[in-house]
């Protein structure tokens, strides 16, 4: 797209404006696209550069201190009144002259509004200051980006080589100048774990689950046998059960039961829910839960190599009943052709911090091949970044 010209990108962003008026899927997500292809096309080098290296470091590194000193929810707070540099030099506790010069940057940036002399929030600068995007913006600003920033020196000392298997030296060790795993580093270093949840649990906010454009009723739901087993479907390391949860409150009239499953001390820290049931379960070990109807994967091979992945779901292949049980894996499909910015940017995010990487069809293909499925269909909904693989028995 970036090849286009500015009048083809305007033509394209026409077009896209229909489909956003009629509220179709993945229209937003396509005008979002156009606006920065059209960007890519107008801009010369030296905006180029000042808005890559010198805008958007800025505008990340104030965003920053704006959850120091609560600037976003101050704005929220005050609403349409907003409030003017003193007040809101006040109650951030940051020099007025100051304030003024970062937050004129927010202006600019058009994350903030001024007017009439008040400093306004913006509906996206009030939904940032929800504690989980808050929590996402540290996570992201004092640990990822210390990584990216390090990528240049790092590959050119390991020779422009991936990071090894060990997870141990990739650009995250160097960046923070330690040998633990990653996730390991995470649970020794309070309050990055909890970031690291938040940020979980908030980045795919906003966005449609993967039931909403998987057929359940047709796939899942008809035809479900409870004498099999009486189970519809196992998360299988779903997490604190975000999509069970609303799985179940979208389709309550379901029959079977629901099943959570996780590694213990996720598991403990489950509310109690009477929509499903949650058990302590890792994946490495056999499948308890025999014949489900569907077990979903969501967000799980990603985080592995090939290896593993395979041993993941062998550990679950003799659970699954032949012509009956189907596997769900919500994952990002990379394509080779038109990568989407949402699926690099994971994929950046993996080599950044861990061993792994995202998948293209071939590769999810050959994979669950490997492990004894096969894919009956990718299912995928326009503007969405991970599709539904869905596998049964080779
Ligand atoms: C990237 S998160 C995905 C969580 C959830 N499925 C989602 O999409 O939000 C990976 C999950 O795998 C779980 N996990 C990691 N190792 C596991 C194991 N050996 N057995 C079971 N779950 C595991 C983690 O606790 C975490 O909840």
């Amino acid at each position: 797209m970036a090849t286009q010209t500015p009048s083809e990108i305007l033509d394209g962003i026409a077009t896209a404006r229909v489909a956003f008026d009629k509220n179709e899927p993945g229209s937003r997500e396509a005008l979002i696209d156009y606006g920065r292809a059209l960007i890519s096309s107008l801009e010369i080098p030296s905006e180029f550069i000042q808005r890559t290296f010198w805008a958007e470091p800025a505008h990340s590194a104030i965003i920053r201190i704006a959850f120091d000193v609560r600037l976003f929810q101050h704005l929220e707070e005050a609403g349409s009144e907003g409030l003017s540099a003193s007040v809101l030099s006040e109650k951030t506790g940051i020099d007025v002259t100051l304030l003024q010069r970062l937050v004129r940057h927010l202006v600019a940036m058009n994350l903030v509004t001024f007017r009439d002399g008040a400093f306004r929030g913006t509906t996206l600068s009030n939904g940032l200051a929800a504690e989980n995007y808050q929590h996402s913006v540290r996570f992201c600003y004092d640990t990822s980006r210390p990584a990216f920033n390090g990528f240049p020196e790092h590959f050119k000392k390991n020779r422009y080589t991936p990071p090894t298997l060990s997870g141990t030296d990739g650009p995250f060790q160097s960046a923070h100048n330690t040998n633990l795993p990653f996730f390991d580093w995470l649970v020794a270093t309070p309050p990055n774990l909890d970031d690291f949840s938040s940020f979980m649990a908030s980045y795919r906010a906003g966005k449609p689950d993967w039931f909403d454009f998987y057929p359940v009723q047709e796939r899942m739901i008809e035809g479900f046998d409870p004498s099999v087993n009486g189970t519809l479907l196992v998360d299988v390391g779903g997490g604190r059960g975000h999509d069970v949860a609303t799985f179940v409150s979208r389709y309550s009239a379901h029959p079977g039961k629901v099943i959570l499953q996780d590694r213990e001390p996720v598991i403990a820290t489950v509310d109690a829910s009477d929509a499903f049931e949650a058990q302590a379960h890792d994946f490495f070990t056999p499948q308890p839960i025999q014949g489900a109807r569907a077990y979903s994967l969501h967000s799980i091979l990603h985080d592995w190599g090939d290896d593993e992945s395979v041993k993941i779901i062998q550990n679950l292949v003799p659970a699954l009943k032949p012509g009956y049980s189907r596997v769900l894996f919500n994952e990002i499909v990379l394509s080779e052709e038109k990568p989407t910015l949402a699926a690099t940017n994971m994929d950046m995010m993996m080599l950044a911090h861990l061993n792994v990487r995202e998948r293209t069809e071939a590769e999810w293909t050959a994979l669950l091949a490997k492990a004894g499925l096969k894919v009956i269909k990718i299912h995928t909904r326009p503007g969405v970044a991970e599709s539904l693989i869905e596998a049964e028995l080779a």
